[in-house]
Parts: structure tokens; sequence; C-alpha cells
């Protein structure tokens, strides 16, 4: 079996408390316009990057040809400024009708004529962020049905222009409006993210009873900057934010940005490996259709994906936060394996990071590991020291297998000590790894 379809088998006996409408089980890929493309609506002058239609049939038509949906990419996301200023005469809302002329139900038979599928955007108030039409709470059932018409597939409710108090109606009502249309749509809330992302002020048991995936903090930007405060963010709050996540409800630490114009290389690894970690929705929100090489196989990567894909599904940690400036994040994944990532805060030069696994609180044994990125594999013992060299600002991410126990028999065999102290076998690592 192809690794990536390893990871990729669904473990449905998880028991869960989220929104129970089947969707994202693991979490959501696919590509989003809003960090790339925001608000450019100027056709006339920008007709390849503007909001309209052909922008995202564009982008769907690289992901089902260069290889980007058989890794798990398949939503095409609309974020803000796609409708018209005004509702219908049915008091619907509508696309632009210059920008979008066959509507959202052609983008939608597009997509899923391609095996992919298309995400909408909406707003919790009087408005959108962009200004555009918002849904009030008088519009919520007839926006769920609009959509499920549409046949959309997932549906993002921001919260501009409401207060909290329409906000806590809004949203539970939103996912009830949605259930009942009877067609599965995925629901991303915003909500958190207005009210500070944590507890008292948000209550992480009740989104994960409604929602399938939410923001709980600010707007990613095309810098490093931005991604390492949205990391810091998420890492200093864990312990609220990894037991909110599970199968079907994720936290949300926006879009991968990898393939813009903020990142290095060693940048974009180091995002798509820690919203890994995360088990973070993974949109990308970039231009597929002159991607570099680079980028490309950053976000192709098959065991960064697979580990974000893990169905166990439970959100990874940072371990160690190092003087040195070195953070070690860990993930556990079925099989009794596990991912670490060695992250360089650093700005001077490669740094020579030395451990062992039980220093990282692995048990006793022997593992094989994998690099993410360099691709080699090798065997650990978890009393052996080892180093590790991280660039600045870069990663090295380890796919780490179960543990291969003490082999009593092996060494004792003939009455004399012989054979390996571990039985290696017990925890190879698929070949499509090597
Ligand atoms: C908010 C959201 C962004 C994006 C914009 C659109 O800022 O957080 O993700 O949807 O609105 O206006």
């Amino acid at each position: 079996m192809h690794l990536a379809e390893l990871f990729f088998v669904s473990s449905l006996s998880v028991a869960t408390f989220a929104l129970d409408n089947g969707v994202m089980r693991v979490p959501p890929m696919g590509w989003l316009a809003w960090e790339r493309y925001r608000c450019d609506i100027d056709c006339d002058h920008d007709p390849k990057n503007c909001i309209s239609e052909n922008l995202f049939m564009e982008m769907a038509d690289r992901l089902s040809e260069d290889g980007w949906r058989e890794l798990g990419y398949v939503y095409v996301n609309i974020d803000d400024c796609w409708s018209s200023m005004k509702r219908d005469d049915n008091g619907r809302l509508q696309a632009d009708p210059k920008r979008f002329p066959g509507g959202i139900h052609k983008m939608a038979r597009y997509m899923h004529d391609r095996g992919l599928k298309l995400g909408i955007y909406g707003d919790m108030g009087t408005h959108t962020c962009g200004g555009y039409p918002g849904t009030t709470l008088d519009k919520i059932e007839l926006d769920a049905q609009t959509f499920a018409e549409w046949e959309v597939d997932m549906f993002k409710f921001d919260g501009c222009y409401s207060n909290a108090t329409e906000q806590e109606q809004g949203y539970p009502l939103m996912s009830k409006a949605l259930n009942a249309t009877g067609r599965p749509i995925a629901y991303s809330c915003s909500w958190p993210a207005y009210h500070g992302g944590l507890p008292p002020k948000v209550n992480y048991t009740q989104l994960g009873e409604i929602c399938n995936l939410w923001r709980n903090y600010g707007d990613i930007q095309d810098s490093w900057d931005s991604v390492l405060n949205i990391i810091n963010w998420f890492f200093d709050n864990q312990d609220v934010l990894v037991s909110a996540a599970g199968p079907g409800k994720w936290n949300d630490p926006d879009m991968l940005i990898a393939g813009d114009f903020g990142l290095s290389m060693e940048q974009s690894r180091s995002q798509m490996a820690i919203w890994a970690i995360m088990a973070a929705p993974l949109f990308m929100s970039n231009d597929l259709r002159t991607i570099n090489s680079g980028a490309r196989s950053i976000l192709q990567n098959k065991i960064a994906i697979g580990i974000n894909q893990d169905p166990m599904g439970i959100q990874g940690r940072r371990i160690l936060k190092e003087k040195s400036g070195i953070d070690v994040y860990w993930r556990p994944l079925s099989k009794n394996a596990s991912a670490l990532v060695f992250f360089s805060r650093r700005n001077d030069m490669p740094y020579r990071y030395q451990t062992t696994l039980s220093k990282l609180n692995y048990t006793t044994g022997s593992y094989q590991i994998y690099d993410a990125f360099t691709e080699k594999t090798m065997t650990l013992k978890d009393s052996t020291s080892f180093v590790v060299s991280v660039n600045p600002t870069g990663v090295v991410m380890w796919y780490v297998s179960a543990p291969a126990k003490r082999n009593i028999r092996q060494f004792y065999r003939g009455g004399r000590l012989q054979g390996s102290l571990f039985d290696d076998d017990e925890n190879a690592i698929s070949p499509v790894f090597l």
C-alpha cells in the first residue's frame, strides 16, 4: 500500500462528539483564495487574478492535473467578495453577475466533475468583513438552503459586524440549518477568533459539537513574522487547544502560504511541518499556476501530509522550548508511531542539537526514523545520543516508528549472546519509505 494511502485509511471507531455530519474525519486539505487574492475584483485590469469564475476554475485545473488532488487537496474555497452587493428579489444571496456569470452552482459542478469540492464564504452579521451582504439571524435558514441548492461542500462563517449575543445565537443556528438541508456541508466557524480564542469567553466543547473547524486567532499574512506569531500563540495555548481537536473538529491556524512571496524554503518547510504537528487544516493560498518546484515539493511532501492526516486525529504539542532557541514538537500517531519536529528560532547558522529519544519521553526500544525532507532512514535506540542540524528558521521533521522491544529470546538463543538486542523487524518502516 502507498504510504499516503496507509495514513489516509480513516478509523471509524474513534469515539468523538464532533458535529454529526460525517465530514472531515481528518483535517481538510485544499486551496483557499483569501490570503493570496484578497478582494481583488478589478477584472478589467487584472483578469488573471481577480476573484472570478476563471480564477477558481484555473486553480481547480491545477489541483486536478498537477498531482494535488491525489494527495488530498480537494477543496477549492471561495472567500469574501464573491457576491453581488445586493440580495436578489427573493432575499437570496447571489454571486456577482459579471465575475461569476454562471453563478455558484456552476462552480460546484465544475469542482465535482473533477473530484473536487467547493467551499463558500459568508458572515454572521450585517456585512462581510469586505463590506458585502452578511447573514443576519433572520437570513440564516435561507442562506443555508441556498448553499445546499448550489451543492456547496463547505461553508466558512466569518464574524464581522455582529455582536457577541448575535454570534452566540447565530453560530449554533447555522450549524442546525446546514444539517437540516440534508447535504453534508463542512462548517468552518470564525467565532472564537472574535473573542480572543480562549476560555472562558470561548467554549471549545460547544464548538466541537457545532463546527467542523474554527479559526482561533488572527489572519495569516505573507510574512515569517506572521507565521511565527501564529505558531507562538497556538503552542503557548496548547493546553486549551489540543483537547479541543479531534476527528471532525479542528483548530484552524489559517492558510499555508508556501509558494507566495514572504517565506524562504526553510520557513515554508517549517510551516508545513508545524501545521502537520497541529493537525491543522491544510488550505494553501497561493498561485498554483506559477508555483515554483521548491514550494510545490514542500506542499506535496507525503510524510508531512501523512502525519497531518493521521486517522487518530490527536493534535501535537511543543514538548521543549530550549534556551538555545530550539523547540521540539511531538505528535502521537496511529500504530504507536509518532512525529517529531526540531525547529530553530535562531538566526545565526545551522545549530547542532544533541539529545536522545529517552530525553524526549520515548520508552525503551529501538525506533525506525524517517526524515520527511531528506528522505533518509535510520535506526535509533532510545538511549543513543544523536545530533540534528537545524537551519535558522528551519526544521528537521521525523516520522518515528513504534518501538521494537527487547527481544529476549533472540538475545539468549543457544545460551549465548547473539543477534541484536532489539527485534528490528517488529517495527520496520514500510518499503515505500525507502
Ligand atoms: C476576515 C477573515 C479572513 C477573510 C477576510 C475576508 O478577516 O478572518 O480569513 O475571510 O475576513 O474579508
